[in-house]
């Protein structure tokens, strides 16, 4: 089969489609034909050998995937007749999302509900999980409530905006360009500040009324995390999502003081492990809106399979407007 194969951690250029044996499946495993597959902020780290953990050598990227169940393990239990071959299937698995056939837990797969695309299964991935739990289970975000995003655009921020609304908040989004801005409103946001002026924390204390933002969800850090944090409302949550522009910012004691507010930490690959009955409520309830058609998780841009380089340059030059897809296979 055909895999971006990473030989050695390497800068994007150098690494290619290789021809390379499909995976094989073990107990409690089924074969996936990918259809599409998804990259994220990790995925380009990890390419690099740049992210925390370190995928051994070869692997194949992508944890984020959607296709046809090509096969299944004898001994799989649980959900195997909902993935018997031939289902439309969406899931995640440790790597290898890039590439004709992947091996996948049946615990990480879910049947794509009717009518939705390869693209938008593979596009669900993580940042929507991550952005229900963070908004829900960590910060309880009410209606009527202030949620900003910052780094609105990106993937995790589109799905922060779309679960926002449809928890009821009212969400402000926080982008650096004219076409960032435009793009975060067309998903759905409410209101929308230019976090690169000088100025912002104006223009957002405007759009929430004077009153300050209830929830911020912040996957960017740096300076803006810190600038934000002095504008959260009395009782404010802010999320820690991630450091996309490369910086960890450090928060003084004093600001949670004065504002009465709370620093909460999301870390989405542990809930598996450490919330399991959470993870199967935040997955049943994005279901749900899919069935419904009332979540319709956005595409930023859809790449062929040999143009997989090109998705990876826009998610790490920070030009990339929602999820960066790569189709593997047309038919
Ligand atoms: N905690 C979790 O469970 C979890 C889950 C998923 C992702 N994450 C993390 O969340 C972060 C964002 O992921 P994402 O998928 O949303 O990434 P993304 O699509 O690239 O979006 C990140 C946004 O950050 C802003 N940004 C500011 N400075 C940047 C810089 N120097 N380089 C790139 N972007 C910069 C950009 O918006 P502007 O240009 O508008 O500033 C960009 O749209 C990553 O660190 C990722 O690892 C964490």
């Amino acid at each position: 089969m055909r895999a971006v194969h990473v030989k050695k951690y390497d800068s994007i250029e150098n690494i290619q489609i290789d021809e390379v044996a499909p995976p094989s499946i073990s107990e409690g495993e089924v074969l996936v034909k990918v259809q599409a597959a998804s990259i994220g902020f990790v995925d380009g780290l990890k390419v690099q050998g740049l992210y925390q953990t370190k995928d051994p050598l070869p692997f194949t990227p992508g944890t984020e995937f959607a296709g046809v169940v090509a096969e299944v393990a004898e001994n799989v239990a649980g959900n195997v007749k909902a993935l018997a071959r031939g289902t439309r299937v969406m899931g995640l698995a440790p790597n290898g999302g890039l590439a004709e056939y992947v091996a996948a837990h049946t615990s990480d797969l879910h049947p794509m509900p009717e009518g939705v695309s390869y693209e938008v299964g593979a596009a669900l991935g993580t940042n929507y999980p991550t952005a229900l739990y963070a908004l829900q289970a960590r910060a309880s975000l009410q209606p009527g409530e202030c949620l900003l995003v910052l780094g609105a655009a990106g993937g995790t921020g589109t799905a922060a905006i779309q679960i926002g609304k449809l928890l009821g908040a009212h969400v402000i989004a926080a982008a650096s360009t004219a076409e960032k801005q435009a793009f975060a409103a067309s998903t759905g946001a409410d209101a929308i500040v230019d976090y690169t002026q000088p100025d912002w924390r104006d223009a957002l204390k405007t759009a929430t009324g004077g009153h300050g933002p209830d929830v911020i969800f912040d996957p960017v850090g740096g300076p803006v995390s810190q600038q934000a944090f002095r504008s959260i409302a009395w009782n404010g949550r802010h999320i820690v999502v991630g450091f996309a522009s490369g910086e960890i910012p450090a928060l003084k004691f004093n600001l949670p003081l004065l504002k009465g507010g709370t620093l909460v930490g999301v870390d989405f690959a542990q809930i598996e492990r450490r919330e399991p009955d959470v993870q199967r409520q935040v997955n049943a309830q994005l279901i749900a809106w899919l069935d419904a058609g009332e979540l319709k998780p956005v595409v930023g841009k859809v790449f062929d399979f040999e143009d997989f380089h090109d998705a990876f340059k826009m998610m790490m030059d920070r030009s990339a407007l929602g999820k960066m897809v790569v189709k593997i296979d047309a038919d």
